[in-house]
């Protein structure tokens, strides 16, 4: 296990708040990186501290089993520590800065140069149980290469391949790169890996990149994996986009994916209450509700009230931070 990376920032942009803090820093040897720090985003008042944790954790390893076990295109996450200055620490997790980062769904029109790769990344995140992924424009986009690359890995190691009968992947990208044959050999590449296998994969990175791993996480994540290997071989939602056009089915899926916010909110806060616990989570509801300062504290968006804290070091500009000068 390895301590978190310190890092001295020279520059940070802000690019999402309200959500998760996201941010575009600049480090002393002018590398550009993606910082996120989890903070429960819509249902802080209800995540734990220890469900933050695991949410970042889930990135580190997620990232990781794709770029290195299955060859993606995705920028492995670690454990950073930024230095605002000589006394402002902030902990999260960072991976490098994908530059020229466009909407999948704006730019898949466009000829996309890894369409098998893309379909792997899909499939793959089904199995790896990430719950956001049907209707998640924001957290699948093409780089400068006209690659498909997905984002966003917190809500991965959770159980169930397929949600509302619907397959737990982008439905945007299942129709651009999906074909029955394609799908049932990554299936039959997952189906493949045993139960050794997965636990070895999931806690060699964990050893190897997370600084608080424990063999109860490791235990979790594999179990989780386990299971979804299995449902994966089992599930007939992947078929719902083979599906005759009209059919019952593939009307229940347009339907569905247009309202799976809604649908989904349940289903989310019923998996999230119950690997919290309901004691552990009213508590941090009555905390978050009560809002003493120190308790409050992990949801007051800390990384935001820096960032308002060092105008001078930022470049100015706020938002959708510019392209790192260094790529021209
Ligand atoms: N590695 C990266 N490089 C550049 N921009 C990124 C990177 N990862 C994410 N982003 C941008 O930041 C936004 C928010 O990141 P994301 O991980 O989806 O956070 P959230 O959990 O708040 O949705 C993304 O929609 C994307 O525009
Ligand atoms: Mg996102």
């Amino acid at each position: 296990m390895r301590a978190p990376e310190a890092i001295d920032v020279v520059a940070i942009w802000a690019i999402t708040r309200g959500r998760n803090d996201c941010a575009m820093i600049r480090d002393g040897s002018g590398r550009a990186l993606f910082f996120k720090r989890n903070t429960g985003s819509a249902y802080r008042a209800l995540v734990t501290s220890a469900e933050r944790r695991r949410r970042e954790v889930a990135h580190i390893v997620a990232s990781h089993l794709m770029a290195e076990t299955f060859g993606l295109p995705i920028a492995p996450f670690r454990d950073v520590v930024l230095r605002l200055d000589r006394n402002r620490r902030v902990e999260g997790i960072a991976c490098a800065y994908l530059t020229g980062l466009r909407p999948f769904h704006e730019a898949m029109h466009r000829p996309i140069t890894n369409r098998e790769d893309a379909l792997l990344q899909i499939v793959v995140l089904a199995w790896l149980g990430d719950t956001d992924r049907i209707e998640t424009p924001d957290n699948e986009c093409v780089d400068e290469q006209g690659r498909y690359i997905a984002l966003d890995f917190d809500f991965c190691f959770n159980d169930g391949v397929s949600i509302l009968g619907l397959p737990k992947a982008s439905r945007r990208g299942l129709e651009a790169f999906a074909t029955p044959a394609a799908v049932a050999r990554i299936v039959d590449r997952i189906a493949a890996l045993s139960d050794e296998t997965i636990a070895r994969m999931v806690d060699d990175v964990g050893r190897a990149w997370v600084h608080d791993w424990t063999p109860a996480l490791a235990r979790d994540f594999t179990a989780v994996l386990v299971r979804n290997r299995d449902a994966l071989r089992q599930t007939q939602a992947f078929e719902i986009f083979q599906a005759a056009h009209g059919s019952v089915r593939q009307r229940w899926s347009l339907f569905a994916t247009r309202h799976i916010f809604r649908l989904n909110i349940p289903v989310k806060l019923l998996a999230l209450i119950q690997r919290q616990g309901p004691g552990a989570t009213i508590w941090t509801l009555l905390r978050f509700l009560t809002g003493r300062p120190a308790v409050a504290r992990p949801y007051l968006s800390l990384l935001a009230a820096e960032i308002d804290r060092i105008p001078t070091r930022a470049a100015g500009r706020r938002g959708v931070p510019s392209p790192p000068s260094d790529r021209h």
